[in-house]
């Protein structure tokens, strides 16, 4: 059986009072979120020493950065490396993300970059791809996504590639409330499925891959119905306890 999850990004969000406060409210209803379901959050660098505090021994919910350097320790002012995530400590870190990639310029190399300091660093990676609508409607989604995966995932060699988590975030649904129907997930996330095993085998089979893009509680339960949806990576609604825990619940129950 593939892993479960539902990873919040907080983005540049929340002040590092209101940041744990939210952590406090996921934790106080962790009794909500479905045996074998495992939640993630992603505040920003700030907060998550005090954040890996208050999460303490438990195993959910583990901890992401939202970004982490190209680079290893050293002489690069304001970078923070894998390894000083790693010591937080943090288990995972989200990389790729459309926003890193259109705001801050991230090619598909530096992410290759990122991804393998990342595993070197012990933290498991969670890859986004995703196409902009122009490229939706003229019929070139796969042809993105797939060359987002082989530029990067691709690279990995199977050791490497067994730790990561894909996240399919389409551009046009992010903080649009315009959401992905099920059925173009469900294509895409078999479409990547289908790539990565042409590369990596059965192990795609095994490989956690995540729908993001105004999931939401009214959403995610038929979302992640489907066969090849494995969670989902939630950008706004992961800011309010209350529907980021509804949304984990949405997996139904065993
Ligand atoms: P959203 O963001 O849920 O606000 O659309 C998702 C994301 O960017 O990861």
């Amino acid at each position: 059986m593939r892993e479960k999850i539902v990873a919040g990004n907080w983005k540049m969000n929340t002040s590092i009072q209101e940041g744990k406060h939210l952590a406090e409210d996921i934790l106080s209803g962790l009794d909500r979120v479905p045996e074998g379901v495992t939640l993630i959050v992603a505040p920003p660098f700030t907060h998550l020493f005090p954040i890996a505090c208050l999460i303490g021994a438990r195993k959910n919910p583990g901890l992401a950065a939202q970004n982490c350097a190209d680079r290893n320790n050293g002489a690069f002012t304001g970078e923070v490396s894998s390894s000083m995530l790693a010591s937080v400590p943090c288990q995972y870190v989200i990389l790729g993300h459309s926003e890193r990639r259109q705001y801050y310029g991230e090619t598909n190399q530096i992410l290759l970059d990122k991804i393998k300091l990342a595993l070197d660093g012990g933290l498991r990676p969670i890859f986004c791809v995703g196409e902009v609508l122009s490229k939706r409607e003229s019929n070139l989604h796969f042809q993105i996504v797939s060359s987002q995966l082989r530029e990067v995932l691709c690279q990995l060699d199977p050791d490497e590639f067994r730790k990561v988590i894909v996240a399919y975030e389409p551009v046009w649904a992010i903080g649009t409330g315009k959401t992905a129907t099920s059925g173009q997930a469900q294509e895409m996330h078999a479409f990547i499925r289908a790539f990565l095993a042409e590369s990596f085998g059965e192990l795609a089979e095994s490989t956690p891959i995540l729908y993001g893009g105004s999931c939401k509680p009214s959403n995610a339960a038929e979302i992640f119905a489907q066969r090849d949806v494995d969670g989902g990576l939630i950008g706004g609604a992961s800011l309010k306890a209350d529907d980021f825990l509804a949304i984990a619940g949405s997996f139904a129950r065993p």
